[in-house]
């Protein structure tokens, strides 16, 4: 038998996050992603449910999610899936269970006439829970604008505005105490000002420099290897990382770990290019 083919990824949230280095920068985001999904998904004292008791149930409250912005490999995805893994540990105390749903274009195109469009009302008929009222969802955009276009754009096609007709409306219906969107993108210019203007706009911060560093390192051997100690090698990866900082590149985890695996190619492999 066929797996269903959802228009999303359910990920796992009781796992732990694996290879993740805290680095400031971005533990502290994380922190405000999780303390902002409290607010909406939580029901204790200082809550938005305890702030307003009357409209919890109500579509009306304007704020819908977030859209984060930072350059690629920031860690935006990570980041959002780390704070849901804090937040399913936290209310799973207060009995509620909190999911979340991963679409990436991938997830969602189609070759069928109205598929894509149906897909993504899917992902919010599902994200919305209306049975299970101990659920709550996080739909979880990654890289919005291969999805929804901007409608200003002379390339739009009637594709394109249909899908964001799709966005628009079924954002507008969600009831933020039960499902919350988080969109990402490399590119903000190119996301339609409806999106930016219906969802919070908020930069993901690149890592430092040291925190780069401090990703590489896990990369290297932990016994050093051809001679060199683990410190040598690693010495090695913070150089070849800084004179790409020096050359123009923009921070990112990707880099970081990029560079680690250059320096196990050259001085552990020994293939030179
Ligand atoms: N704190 C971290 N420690 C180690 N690796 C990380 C960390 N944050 C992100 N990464 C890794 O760096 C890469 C880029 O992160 P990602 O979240 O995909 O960035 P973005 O979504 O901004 O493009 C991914 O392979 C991710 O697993
Ligand atoms: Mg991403």
């Amino acid at each position: 038998m066929q797996a269903a083919d959802l228009p999303y990824t359910v990920r796992n949230l009781a796992l732990s996050s694996g290879s993740m280095v805290a680095v400031p920068t971005q533990s502290k985001f994380i922190r405000q992603l999780f303390d902002a999904m409290t607010y909406f998904f939580g029901r204790s004292e200082g809550t938005y449910s305890d702030h307003f008791p009357t409209s919890e149930e109500s579509p009306n409250f304007p704020f819908k999610g977030f859209i984060l912005a930072g350059p690629p490999g920031s860690g935006k995805t990570e980041a959002v899936i780390e704070s849901g893994r804090m937040l399913y540990k936290v209310l799973a105390q207060e009995g509620a269970e909190v999911q979340l749903f991963h679409v990436n274009s991938a997830n969602i195109n189609r070759k069928g006439l109205g598929d894509n469009e149906a897909r993504l009302r899917q992902v919010f008929r599902d994200g919305k829970s209306q049975t299970d009222k101990s659920k709550r969802t996080i739909i979880l955009f990654d890289d919005i604008e291969t999805l929804l276009v901007k409608r200003t754009d002379e390339h739009t096609s009637e594709w394109g505005r249909s899908m964001n007709g799709v966005f628009f409306h079924e954002l507008d219906q969600l009831i933020t105490t039960r499902t919350m969107v988080i969109a990402t993108t490399n590119e903000p210019n190119l996301v339609d000002d409806a999106v930016t203007s219906r969802l919070t706009l908020r930069d993901a911060p690149a890592p430092t420099i040291e925190e780069m560093v401090e990703v590489s390192k896990t990369c290297i051997p932990i016994a050093g290897a051809n001679g060199m100690t683990r410190e040598q090698l690693q010495e090695k990866c913070a150089a070849l990382i800084q004179s790409q900082i020096d050359d123009g590149e923009p921070p990112s985890f990707r880099l970081a770990r990029k560079s680690a695996i250059e320096i196990l190619m050259s001085d552990v492999v020994g293939w030179n290019n």
